[in-house]
């Protein structure tokens, strides 16, 4: 049951946050995105080597990036296109659909490593890579980019 018991604290601990977020939803997805770099930080410590392969982790991690990615798109309503220093591009507001189903393809590819968790070093390599080139291709369109 200790799977079960990991996959409802990592929920209850993203609900506790999302309740601690201030009002705005600029905010809220700025912390969202936060959360989803520490959990995919954690996972690149242990494929670089820098901590040792822990598969409850790895499943906790993909876990916040599923319950985020659900989310996270909902955090951009009309009228958030600036303020609180976002870095949302305006394309979001223009192509919302394709928006949606980039932060879908990242939560399904999170939900794909927690159905079938890698049970090594090896296996958290091969799955991280496909995974994390969604945060760029996502990024890439509609996040701008901090100048100087
Ligand atoms: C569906 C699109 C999308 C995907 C997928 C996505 N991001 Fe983001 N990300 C954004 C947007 C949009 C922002 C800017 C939000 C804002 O400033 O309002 C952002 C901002 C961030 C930030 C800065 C948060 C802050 O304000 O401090 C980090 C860190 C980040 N993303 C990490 C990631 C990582 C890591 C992944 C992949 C595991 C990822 N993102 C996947 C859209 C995405």
């Amino acid at each position: 049951m200790k799977f079960r018991t990991l996959i409802t604290a990592a929920t209850f601990g993203l609900t506790a946050v999302a309740a601690a977020y201030a009002a705005e939803p600029q905010e809220m997805r700025q912390e969202m995105m936060k959360h989803v770099g520490g959990a995919t930080g954690a996972m690149a410590k242990m494929v670089k080597g820098e901590d040792d392969f822990d598969q409850a982790k790895v499943i906790e991690a993909l876990t916040t990036i599923s319950k985020t990615m659900a989310e996270f798109p909902a955090q951009f309503p009309e009228g958030t296109e600036t303020g609180m220093e976002t870095e949302a591009a305006p394309a979001i507001w223009e192509n919302k659909a394709d928006f949606e189903a980039k932060a879908i393809a990242l939560k399904d590819a999170a939900d794909a490593g927690i159905a079938s968790p890698p049970s090594d070093v090896d296996g958290l390599k091969a799955m991280f890579g496909p995974l994390t080139k969604n945060c760029g291709s996502c990024h890439e369109t509609y996040r701008l980019k901090k100048e100087g």
